[in-house]
């Protein structure tokens, strides 16, 4: 039998109890032998009720002493006290599958190394796409081939708003709160809206496509909270719908990452990812266009993610099942050398001076809505669109690239 412990029993950790237990028999003919879930670490106080109440502790100690465990689930979120609880996990011989995102993106490159050194493994499939499956494919199937570029809808709750507001014509105040009410946006919404979660996920693939850490903090996010009804009028105009994109690719051997809305055209197989669903497409020299799709979050899809690297370890022991990236420092491209096309729109009393500004770099729209004009621009460095709207930077009321 295979001795498993969950550290955190919230509700990642308990789906997962739930999982390996509800599928025992699965789980148990893949394997070759039971998967048991021996300790649940939590210290607030677990419900007598509760049919795993008999299995908490409250000393990471006992787990890391136990030499029956041989797997740890760390399902705690945050990185206080989750990466020390990892790390002596790791040293002391254990594998570990997470689904917390804000450890693997920081400290990503050291508990891999500490793994690799243990011969154990460390994993994180739910980390990035909830239950979609695109950690293992990346690290285990497009092997052969060299990836070119990732974009990725990988935020539920922004995905969600930017559907209804597409949909429904709704404005952002009021598919915030909707979002809040139904339980996908925190109160302080900010991890979400602000793109900072689609940032560190978009990071962690970055860093397993190319190899080398990638600093989150160094990837230019730019949020949806400027995104307008308006904005998704112009996007119905032009056949486009509007994404919260985070994406990396490699261009004149220069790895750029981003995350920001984008004018995505109707027929590009991202737009149909609508609600709280998720998506990843992945571009291979070789393998061509490959597209990942499901439940980014909720926690049996999640929990079910990382379940599954649970019996990637307990069917691989004394080996090291991801190999990830190396601690070297990934050193992105700037920004500013970015290339697309723009959307913008200002007043109808400002369009001469736009046209004056772009000439034939932008095309005016016909109106979409009256009193104002929007103009769509030839592809262009970030950084001229920078110097050309230099000048008229108040006058314009919104400005959305397109991918
Ligand atoms: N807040 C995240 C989302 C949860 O909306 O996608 C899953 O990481």
């Amino acid at each position: 039998m295979i001795q498993t412990a969950v550290l955190g029993y919230g509700n990642i950790g308990n789906g997962v109890v739930t999982v390996l237990e509800s599928n025992k028999d699965v789980i148990a003919k893949k394997v070759g032998e039971q998967v048991h879930v021996k300790h649940i670490l939590e210290i607030r106080d677990v419900k007598p009720e509760d049919p795993f109440a008999d299995r908490v502790v409250k000393e990471l100690d006992i787990i890391v002493n136990d030499p029956e465990v041989s797997i740890v689930v760390e399902t705690m979120g945050g990185t206080k006290p989750a990466y020390e609880y990892v790390k002596k996990c790791l040293l002391a011989g254990k594998s570990v599958a997470t689904s917390n995102k804000e450890l693997v993106a920081k400290h990503g490159a050291e508990l891999l190394a500490i793994a690799s050194e243990k011969k154990v493994s460390f994993l994180f499939e739910a980390s990035v796409g909830g239950g979609i499956p695109i950690i293992r494919p990346i690290n285990n199937c497009i092997t052969a081939d060299r990836i070119q570029s990732v974009t990725g809808i990988l935020n539920g709750t922004t995905n969600y708003m930017l559907t209804r507001m597409e949909r429904e014509g709704a404005d952002y105040d009021a598919v915030l709160k909707a979002a809040q009410e139904l339980g996908y946006a925190e109160r302080n919404p900010s991890a979400d809206v602000d793109g900072f979660d689609a940032c560190r996920k978009i990071a962690i693939l970055t860093s397993l496509v190319f190899g080398k850490e990638v600093n989150s903090e160094e990837i230019y996010t730019e949020g949806i909270t400027a995104i307008s009804d308006v904005d998704m009028k112009y996007a119905k105009a032009l056949g486009c719908t509007i994404k919260l994109l985070a994406m990396s690719y490699l261009k004149d051997g220069r790895v750029y990452a981003m995350v920001s809305p984008r004018l995505l055209s109707g027929v590009h197989p991202l737009s149909g990812v609508n609600e709280v669903m998720n998506g990843v497409y992945v571009h291979g020299e070789m393998t061509g266009d490959l597209m990942f799709y499901g439940a980014g979050a909720g926690k049996l899809p999640t929990a079910s993610a990382v379940a599954a690297d649970v019996v990637e370890a307990a069917m691989n022991p004394g080996r090291t099942m991801m190999k990830g990236w190396t601690s070297e420092k990934m050193e992105l491209g700037d920004v500013l050398d970015t290339e697309q096309a723009f959307f913008f729109r200002v007043s109808a009393e400002d369009a001469d001076t736009v046209k004056g500004l772009f000439g034939d770099k932008a095309m005016a729209l016909d109106t979409v809505v009256s009193g104002e004009t929007g103009f769509v621009t030839e592809v262009m460095k970030e950084r001229e669109f920078n110097e050309l709207t230099a000048s008229i930077k108040d006058k314009v009321r919104s400005r959305i690239r397109m991918a």
